[in-house]
């Protein structure tokens, strides 16, 4: 039985950190165990213009706490909020410059703070023909918001009305369907050639729908894309130890404040990142695929992103720990995804 995983450093293509004290208490969490991150860009109001994003991502970095070990090597990579009124030229110039990375498109009101996100495919077609030209990539939350469509529906429903249509009209526009949490999506990005991929989250992984009802209500489980059922867990957990490049880790950690998650009306966010890495790693040796568990964090999203892989590594021992029950101080403490919980894999080096 192996008793360290040591891999290149990974990166988490998908987190939120959002701002200030919150920011500078959770970023420290990701920091510590992965080289770079796709920060989405769902701040109040959204990071929708290059002075935006070059902004947040100086706060960023001057939030990392200097004595944190991979602090200074810590990248943050940007993202521009795609709204209905995007200019085409503002999106070529942040690439050029190299403050975004990629684009995100919500659908308006699908999920947190995406108010602003994008009404009709139609109105952005402009800015996602030059994204394509440019080989930029295109970050997608893949729920349609149509209330008549039920919410456990809602990833499967987007994937026929709104991405295939929108991958046929424009073939060569490089697309990440993010946080993925269904068989359809797993079957869809798995035949999607090598202009589509997806992020899984460690959460998604571990619960299916019914652990948001065990014995009551949990708050804290409630993110989107819900939770499905177990067979949608199962597969993906089949994708993501499947070795298949189109699959790379993303934990959509998104963090709320204790009260804004246990209330009448709770927002939707698992914050993960206290643990993810490990919880990553107990999924790949429960599926018997550790050998595989570096393609997923760390080698087959640098190949999507056309960006290099991390030469620095990183090391989980074999041994006992306890998650943390909360992260933050005061009205801003997060309840972090199994706090408390006894985790196997433990950060080394
Ligand atoms: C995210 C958030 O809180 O910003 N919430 C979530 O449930 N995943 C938004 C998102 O990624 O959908
Ligand atoms: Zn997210």
């Amino acid at each position: 039985m192996t008793d360290t995983i040591t891999l290149r450093r990974p990166d988490d293509w998908h987190v939120h950190f959002r701002d200030d004290a919150m920011l500078r208490a959770v970023l420290p969490c990701t920091a510590r165990r992965f080289a770079r991150a796709v920060v989405m860009p769902n701040l109040v109001p959204p990071v929708s213009d290059v002075a935006a994003a070059r902004a947040y991502r100086e706060r960023i970095v001057a939030a990392l706490p200097p004595e944190l070990p991979g602090a200074a090597e810590f990248t943050p990579l940007m993202t521009c909020y795609l709204t209905d009124t995007t200019d085409p030229a503002e999106v070529a110039r942040g690439h050029a410059e190299g403050v975004f990375t990629a684009v995100k498109l919500y659908p308006a009101h699908a999920t947190t703070h995406s108010a602003h996100g994008v009404t009709d495919i139609d109105r952005v077609m402009p800015v996602l023909e030059h994204m394509a030209g440019l080989g930029m990539p295109l970050l997608v939350h893949g729920e349609v918001t149509d209330p008549d469509v039920d919410v456990f529906d809602r990833e499967a429903v987007f994937i026929g009305r709104v991405l295939d249509p929108l991958r046929r009209r424009l073939p060569d526009l490089r697309i990440v369907l993010e946080h993925v949490t269904t068989e359809e999506a797993v079957a869809y990005v798995s035949g999607g050639g090598p202009n589509l991929a997806a992020t899984i989250t460690a959460h998604h992984l571990v619960i299916n729908r019914n652990a948001i009802f065990a014995g009551g209500i949990r708050p804290h489980l409630y993110c989107l894309p819900i939770a499905k059922r177990e067979k949608h867990r199962l597969a993906l957990r089949r994708a993501a130890t499947s070795g298949n490049p189109a699959f790379f880790l993303g934990t959509d950690s998104a963090p709320h404040a204790v009260p804004t998650k246990e209330t009448a009306c709770g927002c939707a966010g698992i914050f993960s990142a206290p643990a993810a890495l490990e919880i990553y790693a107990e999924v790949f040796e429960e599926e018997a695929a550790l050998d595989r568990f570096e393609a997923f964090a760390s080698l087959n999203g640098p190949k999507f992103y056309r960006l290099p892989v991390n030469e620095r590594r990183v090391t989980l021992r074999r041994e006992a720990w306890t998650a943390p029950q909360s992260v933050g101080e005061g009205d801003l403490a997060v309840q972090p995804f199994r706090a408390g919980e006894t985790l196997r894999w433990r950060l080394a080096s």
